[in-house]
């Protein structure tokens, strides 16, 4: 499908590139198949990328327009009438934690749990500071690599929470309270 800018037809490859490797956007692509790329499952899909992303950029929004056939203003409609929707990512920096059940049962859910602990910030906030979003993530299909992690965008395998944490504060350039 095409639709029409001022700088000429974009296609939903070309937005979809505009998103990267990003392995977040699986997640996205899941639910739109999952639901045969229906307009009228616009919301459920806005949900899973507000879910995935921690927010809705531009470049996701024009994505989920041109894959579900759904005008982009009406995107931007139901994604501004919903409070549950945001629009800028909460932290500067943000580490998605896989908990699908591949990563579950390799032990996710304590790297989740030692992050809380170590940044004070509960999964799915941004700690006071603004440094930090800390969110999951159902499965993105990187299962092979269980637990997964991703931060700031890089896919991180067989991650530990120690080397969560390590890996954290390098992103954040600083280093957890509990541990200093
Ligand atoms: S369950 Fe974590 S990547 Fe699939």
């Amino acid at each position: 499908m095409l639709i029409h800018s001022r700088a000429g037809a974009v296609s939903a490859q070309q937005a979809k590139a505009a998103l990267a490797a990003d392995p977040r956007l699986k997640l996205v692509e899941r639910a739109i198949k999952k639901f045969d790329a229906r307009g009228d499952a616009l919301l459920e899909v806005l949900s899973t990328a507000q879910e995935a992303f921690g927010y809705l950029s531009q470049d996701l929004m024009r994505y989920i327009s041109l894959a579900l056939h759904v005008p982009l203003a009406r995107v931007y409609g139901v994604a501004t009438f919903y409070h549950l929707f945001t629009f800028k990512p909460a932290g500067e920096h943000t580490c998605i934690v896989c908990l699908g059940t591949a990563c579950y049962v390799k032990g996710a859910a304590d790297i989740v749990s030692t992050l809380e602990g170590a940044y004070r910030v509960k999964a799915g906030q941004t700690t006071a500071d603004g440094k930090l979003s800390l969110l999951v993530a159902r499965c993105l299909g990187s299962c092979g690599l269980a637990p997964v992690a991703v931060m700031d965008g890089g896919v991180v395998g067989k991650e530990t929470p120690g080397d969560a944490i390590g890996r954290v504060a390098t992103l954040i350039g600083a280093i957890p309270e509990a541990q200093r």
